[in-house]
């Protein structure tokens, strides 16, 4: 009998952490709410599972992370003040970043157990169907589609859950979950083994999971069981190993560009290249990028 296929239809949105690394930015207000030109991260992160065909999307917050809710919610008195000053091209905007037919649900994380305890608190939401996960500080401009809807292509083939993965350089390995993996063909690999952030030394390879996982729902009975791991937290990637003893996890190299905007300089880099894509700003940026080049290099 054919196995029976369930659609992705559910995207988690981790969001409760506390964005240290951007503080005193992050003092009141969401790291996921820092701004890539005039976008929120959140918005692009949502906006990327929108276009792969998500139709719920599921944030886990903390008390101090209400402006995404306010962000995603509808906001009148805006609305009616832009339509009295005829800019309708905002309103439309403002009106349509939630569009119809797809919900925002939020479900608190108590307490700051990691990304594997913030995965579980959206189980009951979740329930039996495969998902996806997205971490809206990784930042990812797809060639031709999405990330995500790239490895929804995957997924819909492959029917097993499916990471994003790309090489970083040696170094770095003790940044991410690192996988061991054997190829299938170009671009995609059967996982063998995966570890949260080894070191250098420590790493099987310099394959790194990005901020975007589908998972079957299997995940969670290992992440009841997860106990503490890196950095004294509830670590998704330590479940994913688990899972690989039952089930098969795949890799998939997406095509695009990943902007680490957990970082100041990978913050830094996204801001800049979107700005030189920005159609009202292209041009007058370059041409101050230009005259500070030409400044640098005189001096
Ligand atoms: C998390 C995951 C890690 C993954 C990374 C991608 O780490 O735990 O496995 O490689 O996201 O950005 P964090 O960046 O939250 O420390």
């Amino acid at each position: 009998m054919e196995k029976l296929k369930k659609p992705i239809r559910k995207a988690v949105f981790p969001v409760a952490g506390l964005g240290t690394r951007f503080l005193p930015a992050t003092k009141a207000s969401p790291k996921e709410m820092l701004p890539i030109v005039d976008k929120p991260l959140i918005q692009y992160a949502a906006e990327e599972a929108i276009a792969a065909g998500i139709e719920q999307l599921i944030f886990v917050t903390s008390g101090s992370k209400r402006a995404i809710e306010d962000h995603f919610d509808k906001n009148q008195e805006l609305e009616d003040e832009l339509e009295r000053r005829g800019k309708y091209d905002l309103l439309a905007m403002t009106r349509h970043i939630v569009p119809a037919g797809v919900s925002c649900i939020y479900i608190r994380q108590p307490v700051a157990l990691g990304l594997g305890h913030a995965v579980l608190c959206a189980k009951p939401v979740v329930g039996d169907e495969p998902f996806a996960v997205i971490l809206a500080d990784d930042l990812i401009d797809g060639e031709e589609r999405s990330c995500l809807a790239q490895m929804i292509n995957v997924y819909e083939k492959q029917q097993c859950s499916v990471l994003g993965v790309e090489e970083v350089a040696q170094e770095e390995t003790d940044k991410y979950g690192i996988v061991k993996s054997e190829s299938l063909y170009e671009g995609l690999s059967r996982i063998s083994s995966i570890i949260e952030k080894p070191a250098p030394d420590k790493a099987p390879s310099n394959l790194a999971v990005v901020g975007r996982y589908l998972l079957t729902a299997n995940i969670f009975k290992h992440l009841e069981k997860t106990q503490r791991g890196a950095g004294g937290e509830i670590q998704l990637t330590d479940a994913i190993a688990d899972l690989l003893k039952e089930e098969q996890v795949l890799a998939y190299k997406f095509k695009g560009t990943r902007y680490d905007c957990g970082s100041k300089l990978g913050y830094l880099i996204a801001t800049i290249d979107y700005a030189l894509q920005h159609p009202n700003l292209r041009d007058a940026f370059k041409t101050h990028l230009a005259g500070i080049c030409a400044k640098r290099v005189k001096g």
